[in-house]
Formats: structure tokens, C-alpha cells, sequence
């Protein structure tokens, strides 16, 4: 390990992330039922420009009426380049409930993006006396996100989460493709001329995990678009959740489920992490650091893998 030690993510769970239209206010009850651990509430791209004040005051309105129970509430304020967000961020902060957990920030391209609405919070938080400090979560989805993502993940100590968004990302890099995550048609690999499919998304995923683990971010996979296809979500999330990411968007409520499977450790996964931990102690009480477990190797390394697979799963439990 660095002398600089990695910090430790949110201990919260994140499977799932649900969203809906900040204009939709008919979803909102249904939303707080659902077995997500986070809802997104949307003043962004699901809300046409002439409904961002009503969504605003539906939202405003939903964090006093609606019970949202446990749920982590975040809300997805408009973008930088827009004229729309500074009064998101004024008016929910203002008005809001204190039942308000995070604020969402799209199409984050630079470190300064981030201070930019921290700073706005902070004043906001200061001069209405909220008690409860706001989190921040960010999208990367732009070329300029990505090329800076580190720098974003260590933007501000109020950032919890950094999602990757398929298609504005796909867009922003000029990508061949209208898809929203998943299987690319064109994105295969001849061999023999049979086609081999592989992962258009992988490389962004693994920059967004390897700068949220370096600074105690959550890394979150965000929207599959085409959700009468629940096997292409869950090959996608099975994907994210192996590289390291924490859980998923869910743009229709039937992607909740399928979300917190995928992103809950399973019973046998987490019976192998305890038996591969008992027998690391029973190495160590030997005198080894390496043992067989199942005719493989586990190390010490082993014993830090085990670990993930058993916290998460307590944390889930908790
Ligand atoms: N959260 C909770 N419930 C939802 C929901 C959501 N996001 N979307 C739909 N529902 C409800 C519907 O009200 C309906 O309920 P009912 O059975 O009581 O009538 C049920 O789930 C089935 O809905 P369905 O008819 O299949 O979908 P729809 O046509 O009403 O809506 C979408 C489909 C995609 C437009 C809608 O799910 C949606 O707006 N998703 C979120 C989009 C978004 O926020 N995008 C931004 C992030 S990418
Ligand atoms: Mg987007």
C-alpha cells in the first residue's frame, strides 16, 4: 500500500438508483416504495424545458408530503451550461425539506464544476441554517469528464458518488452508436470470422473505479436503456459489479430488482469469502501466508478481497 492509504467509500448502500421526471409527481409515491436504496428525482433531461419551474415545485413539495422512508433522496439539478441550475440548486435548498440527502450534478467536466455548486450550497445551507449537509454525486458523461475524472473525484469533500451516463457520453465522444450501455452491434472482434462481442463501456468504467477508489468515491454504472431486455441488464451490471462498481440506475421500475440482485453479494459468495478468511487464519496460525483453498492460491491479497464481498454484505444487511 501507498503511504497514502485509499479511503474508505460511503458506507451506504447504492444498488440502485431509481429515476423519475421531476414533472411527473404521479411516480413520486411509487418511487419512494420501490426496493431501491437511492431515488433520483429529475429536473434535467427527463424534464422539457418549459416544466422545469413545476418540477422544481413538485419536487420542492414531494421533500415535505411524500415519506420516503429510507431512502438515500437525491435530486439531478440541470447542467453547468444551462440557464436552469443555480435556481434548482437556490430553490430546493431554500424550500426543500431537510428529508433532501444530495444533489446531483450532470455532465461534470472539470473540478471546478463541483466547487461551483459547494460553494452555492454552502452559502445556502449557512444562510438558512440547514442542519443536515448536503452530499454531492456527479455524472461523468463528456468527453472532458472522463479525461479529468480524477481530478473530479477529489473535487470536494461533499462528493459521494460518480455515475457514468452512456449516452450522453457516447454522444459527447462521437461514438457510432444511439444505444443506451450494453452490447454494441458493431463493437466485435473477428476470429475465424466468428464475431466476439466485446465491451464498449469497459475502459470509462474502469477510470470512474479507479478514481472513485482512490478518493472514497462510490462508483455507480447508470442507465440501460432498453428495458424490456432484462438478461442485456443484468450481463451489463454483472460487468460494472465485477470491475468494481457499486450499483446501477434503474430507469423503469421493473430494473430495481434486477439491480439489487446483481449488486447484493449472493449467499454463496459470501460462504466462500468466510471459508477463504478461515482459512487465511488458519494459515496464519501456521505460520503461512499463502494456502490452497479448492486447489487455488489464497494470499494475504485473498484476504482483503474477501473482505469487500463480506462488508458489503453486512452493510446491505445493516
Ligand atoms: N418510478 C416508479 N414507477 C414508475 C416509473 C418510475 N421511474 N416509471 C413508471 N412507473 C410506474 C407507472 O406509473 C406504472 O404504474 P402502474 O402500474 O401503477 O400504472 C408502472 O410503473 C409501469 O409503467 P410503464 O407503463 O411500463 O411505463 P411508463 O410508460 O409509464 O413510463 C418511462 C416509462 C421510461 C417513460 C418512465 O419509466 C420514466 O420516466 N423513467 C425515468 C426516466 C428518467 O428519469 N430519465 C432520466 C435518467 S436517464
Ligand atoms: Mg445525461
Amino acid at each position: 500500500m501507498s503511504f497514502r492509504v485509499q479511503p474508505a467509500a460511503p458506507a451506504r448502500p447504492n444498488r440502485c438508483q431509481l429515476f423519475g421526471p421531476g414533472s411527473r409527481p404521479a411516480i413520486f409515491e411509487k418511487m419512494a416504495a420501490s426496493a431501491a436504496d437511492v431515488i433520483n428525482l429529475d429536473l434535467e433531461d427527463s424534464v422539457a424545458p418549459d416544466d422545469k419551474a413545476q418540477a422544481r415545485r413538485n419536487i420542492i413539495e414531494a421533500s415535505h408530503n411524500v415519506d420516503w422512508n429510507t431512502k438515500y433522496l437525491s435530486v439531478r439539478i440541470n447542467g453547468l451550461d444551462t440557464p436552469y441550475w443555480y435556481r434548482d440548486v437556490v430553490e430546493l435548498l431554500e424550500e426543500g425539506s431537510e428529508r433532501i440527502d444530495q444533489i446531483m450534478i450532470p455532465k461534470v467536466g472539470c473540478a471546478a464544476d463541483v466547487y461551483a455548486v459547494d460553494a452555492l450550497v454552502t452559502a445556502i445551507e449557512a444562510a438558512k441554517g440547514r442542519t443536515k449537509r448536503i452530499s454531492l454525486e456527479v455524472i461523468i458523461e463528456s468527453a472532458a469528464g472522463i479525461a479529468h475524472v480524477e481530478e473530479i473525484a477529489a473535487s470536494s469533500p461533499r462528493l459521494q458518488a460518480m455515475s457514468l451516463g452512456a449516452a450522453d457520453f457516447a454522444a459527447s465522444m462521437g461514438m457510432a452508436t444511439t444505444g443506451i450501455g450494453g452490447t454494441q452491434e458493431n463493437y466485435y472482434m473477428l476470429r475465424e470470422g466468428v464475431k466476439h462481442w466485446a465491451d464498449p463501456w469497459h475502459w470509462a468504467q474502469a477510470a470512474i473505479v479507479a478514481a472513485c477508489r482512490t478518493h472514497g468515491i462510490l462508483p455507480v454504472d447508470g442507465p440501460f436503456g432498453d428495458f424490456s431486455d432484462d438478461e442485456g441488464f443484468r450481463a451489463q451490471a454483472l460487468r460494472s459489479a465485477t470491475l468494481g462498481m457499486v450499483g446501477k440506475w434503474a430507469i423503469h421500475p421493473k430494473q430495481v430488482a434486477l439491480a439489487n440482485e446483481v449488486f447484493t453479494p449472493s449467499e454463496d459468495a459470501v460462504a466462500e469469502a468466510r471459508e477463504i478468511l478461515a482459512a487465511m487464519e488458519k494459515a496464519k496460525a501456521e505460520g503461512a501466508g499463502a494456502t490452497v483453498y479448492k486447489g487455488r492460491l489464497v494470499d494475504i491479497a485473498s484476504i482483503r478481497q474477501a473482505e469487500v464481498i463480506v462488508r458489503q454484505s453486512e452493510m446491505i444487511k445493516a
